[in-house]
């Protein structure tokens, strides 16, 4: 079989935006995390994408544009809290859902009157759109369910099989999610927490002026954000969240059941690699050390949740990490993936 991972030169760039064209999938870097794109005006190339990531079809997708002006034909209307938030944080990290324009196909949105857009802070990513000249919806770029990938070989590992190409654009920076944000009504309200906090929210729009709800509980959020009802961010392995300092206690018990153990701590201040041991001991608890400051932990962590399963751990335990400023969208992830672990695919 062909390997579909290029380096992200100009000639690939190109062929890429030519196969986007044609209907193909496209796996592309963004500053987030890879995305699986496909011409999201295309209704059958849409379809490939559900059918590629085993995605339920009632979780809509974020359509990517290579700048503001780009977005007119997909949105019924730009409410003016968008057009502030877009020029302070577009391109970026940033997700913004809006009322539909008429020519979004239902795939694209699961039937829902509102369209989910952004525009990527990447140079592959914006050089590939500006090739397509059309928009292009893209979920992350991994089977559903699994974390979501931060490096070319993550998407070659989940669905090197079902992509024309995979545009190599090296690791991602943020590691994590866009923030979703619906605009739609008069207090914008975050459907998904990402790199764009709360804080950052408000010291454009002011403060109190945005919706944090508990997004996991509340119910109004997991009605407008389909996205909430899925399980997400599963690695292989079993997860169990701990309290600082007792991961190493509570693992010991699953040691002693045979399983191969791994815990995750963060690192003292300062650290800001990922420290991985090569291969994974069974006879006593492996410990992973995390990035301490939270941009470097969200850069590593699905890489790292990926690292474990490939070197065969059967049980993580990770350690919570404080939620304030980006800690939170981690503490999210995190508890997703505890949710979701150790059941069947
Ligand atoms: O960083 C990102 O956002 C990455 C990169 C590739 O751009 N994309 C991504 O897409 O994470 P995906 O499909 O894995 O997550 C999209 C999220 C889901 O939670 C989905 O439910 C929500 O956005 N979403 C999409 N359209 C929506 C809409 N119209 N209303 C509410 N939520 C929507
Ligand atoms: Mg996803």
């Amino acid at each position: 079989m062909n390997n579909p991972v290029r380096p992200a030169d100009p000639d690939a760039i190109r062929e890429a935006a030519g196969l986007l064209r044609a209907g193909a999938l496209v796996a592309f870097p963004t500053e987030t995390v890879y995305g699986l794109g496909a011409c999201a005006l295309d209704i059958r190339a849409v379809g490939r994408i559900f059918a590629a990531k085993g995605r339920p079809p009632d979780n809509p997708l974020i359509i990517h544009v290579s700048c503001l002006d780009d977005i007119t034909p997909e949105v019924a209307s730009v409410p003016e809290v968008a057009k502030q938030l877009a020029a302070r944080w577009w391109p970026g990290p940033l997700t913004l859902v809006m009322p539909r324009g008429p020519r979004v196909p239902d795939i694209v949105t699961a039937g829902l009157a509102t369209v989910a857009v952004r525009v990527p802070a990447h140079p592959v990513a914006l050089e590939l759109l500006r090739a397509v000249g059309a928009p292009v919806a893209a979920p992350s770029a991994n089977r559903s369910g699994r974390p979501s990938p931060t490096q070319a070989q993550h998407v070659a590992d989940d669905l090197g099989d079902r992509v024309a190409m995979i545009l190599d654009g090296g690791a991602t920076q943020v590691g994590i999610e866009s923030t979703v944000l619906d605009v739609t009504s008069d207090r914008p309200m975050i459907l998904r927490r990402g790199s764009v906090t709360l804080a950052d929210l408000e010291s454009c729009l002011g403060v109190g002026a945005v919706d944090s709800v508990n997004i996991h509980k509340d119910r109004e959020a997991a009605r407008r954000s389909p996205g909430l009802r899925h399980r997400h961010y599963a690695p292989t392995a079993s997860v169990t969240l701990c309290q600082p300092k007792t991961a190493e206690a509570l693992a010991s018990e699953a040691l002693r059941r045979g399983e191969i153990v791994a815990v995750l701590i963060r690192g003292e201040v300062g650290q800001t690699t990922l420290c991985l041991p090569e291969r994974l001991d069974k006879e006593r608890t492996n410990r992973v050390l995390m990035p301490h400051a939270a941009i470097d932990y969200a850069r590593e962590l699905f890489g790292c949740l990926r690292a474990l399963d490939r070197l065969g751990a059967g049980a993580l335990f990770i350690e919570e990490v404080p939620r304030d400023g980006l800690g939170g969208p981690i503490m999210d992830r995190l508890e997703r993936a505890a949710e979701g672990s150790g059941q069947p695919r």
